[in-house]
């Protein structure tokens, strides 16, 4: 049988169709648009996003027999504010993950309401991001569109609904909405009061690992699958990706560079920052984990190379950056071209390139760029570390972790082992093995994960570039308290 993951991104939606024994089958990718309507606001179209999933779906299976895909599930983009009307109808552009407009919103409930509440409500606090603050600003700047609030989704559930017809969510999406008890898996009450909302506008919540329902006939057949295609909840991206990687159980470490970058630590038991300063929610596998996300990742360096230095060459550009190089650049890169989540939480900050000189160069920035990124990581690392979390080494996945630069770069930055699994596809390779274990293919996500995921090598620190690293970290850290009054 053959399984279907799909990993609803912010730049594109990617496919995969992987068989019983998790061998890899068929990769595709549709694009779809996103538009900032102002500085810092970030939208996409729902409609396009099951455009996207219906023709995705079809090229995915064009050369095999779509009657033998047992299942489908996802890994999506978290936090997105999705709402339906009585009919089902997408009222408005979702408001996306990277979306900082909600400043007040996010000050109001942190500030008025308390971050000791949020906290013992949810277990975690306001971030501009989260799903809650941005309910709470259709309230108060949409306020004839928030009347025909029926359903509140996430963005990959909404796809599960148009498959399926069942308004369903999983735990470790839902955890992001802040409109979500982590600890005891169910919605908060008090939540939904402080939004304005009832608790039957929001979806039932499933394991990531458990069946919806069925694909419904009408779509099966328009998809070329059969009428017994099981869909299962699927999780937010980087818990799937956790799966992809198989970062599931205790005290593992994974790494995901796509347009946003995460750290994300699996935990067998429920455990807080008491800073709240990284996110506290629920694992695909059952259990929790905690998280630390930066808005921009890989997409800083999509947006140098690509729109400043209007160049595709990646490889080439980066093949410059030579071993001696790693530590000794001046100049740095602060990457908070959407703000930043972890650990600042503020919105309103903005990038910035500092220390150049008459002889920096074009590799010089393109250098910074990319420590920036492990840096901006190794913020959120820090956080774990001063929780008492002891790790190692890490896994790690995403489009801005191709190449050999990028992971020596986060093993020197980060002064740990990374271990590189066979393939990169983090959470559209989780998707597909949840889709397998809500088919009975595997026991549970442990087994699918412990049967399916190879890591093929492993990138050690060098204690050279290690220390060196260390010291610029040190100056790079004093960059964001030295600006922060500056952004508005
Ligand atoms: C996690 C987060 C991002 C998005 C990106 O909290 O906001 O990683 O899920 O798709």
């Amino acid at each position: 049988m053959y399984y279907i993951g799909i990993d609803l991104g912010t730049s594109s939606e990617k496919l995969l169709l992987m068989d019983s024994e998790g061998k890899i089958i068929n990769i595709v990718s549709e694009d779809y648009p996103i538009s900032f309507p102002q500085p810092g606001w970030s939208e996409q179209k729902p409609e396009d996003w099951w455009d996207a999933t219906k023709k995705g779906i079809k090229n995915l299976i064009k050369d095999i027999d779509g009657k033998q895909v047992a299942g489908i599930s996802f890994g999506g983009q978290m936090h997105g504010l999705v709402v339906l009307d009585e009919n089902d109808n997408v009222i408005r552009p979702a408001l996306l993950w990277n979306d900082g407009r909600t400043q007040k919103e996010t000050d109001y409930l942190n500030n008025e309401i308390g971050k000791d509440k949020l906290s013992q409500y949810c277990a975690n606090i306001a971030f501009a991001g989260f799903t809650a603050p941005k309910i709470l600003w259709m309230k108060n700047n949409e306020p004839e569109l928030f009347a025909k609030i029926k359903k509140i989704m996430l963005p990959k559930d909404y796809i599960a609904y148009k498959l399926t017809g069942v308004h369903c969510t999983d735990v470790s999406d839902a955890s992001g909405m802040l409109l979500f008890d982590v600890k005891n898996k169910k919605w908060s009450k008090e939540m939904c009061d402080i939004c304005g909302i009832r608790e039957d506008m929001l979806a039932q919540i499933f394991e990531s690992y458990e069946a919806v329902g069925k694909v419904k006939g009408d779509i099966a057949s328009e998809l070329g699958l059969s009428d017994n295609v099981t869909v299962a909840a699927g999780a937010g991206d980087n818990a799937a990706a956790a799966v992809g990687t198989g970062c599931v159980g205790d005290g593992l470490m994974n790494i995901s560079l796509g347009t946003s970058g995460t750290i994300f630590i699996s935990s067998h038991d429920f455990k807080v920052d008491r800073f709240n300063a990284i996110h506290a929610f629920a694992h695909a596998d059952g259990y929790y984990h905690l998280m630390g996300c930066m808005l921009s990742a890989a997409s800083c360096k999509a947006w140098f190379m690509n729109d400043i230095l209007k160049t595709d060459d990646f490889a080439g550009e980066e093949g410059k950056i030579t071993d001696d190089m790693l530590g000794n650049n001046n100049v740095f890169f602060m990457p908070y071209l959407m703000g930043e989540r972890s650990p600042y939480n503020n919105p309103n900050a903005r990038a910035a390139f500092i220390g150049m000189s008459m002889d920096s160069s074009r590799t010089d920035m393109i250098q910074a760029v990319m420590e920036g990124i492990s840096f901006g990581i190794r913020d959120s690392f820090e956080i774990a570390r001063e929780l008492g979390i002891d790790v190692k080494r890490t896994r790690i996945c995403g489009g801005g972790s191709k190449g050999d630069l990028a992971k020596k770069m986060m093993a020197d930055i980060l002064g740990i082992e990374v271990d590189v699994p066979e393939n990169e596809q983090g959470p559209s390779m989780g998707g597909a093995m949840l889709a397998a274990v809500a088919c009975g293919e595997y026991k549970d996500v442990k087994e699918a994960c412990d049967r399916i995921v190879r890591i093929s090598k492993t990138v050690s620190p060098d204690p050279a570039i290690v220390a060196r690293y260390e010291e610029k970290y040190k100056r790079y850290r004093q960059l964001y308290p030295l600006l922060k009054d500056w952004y508005i």
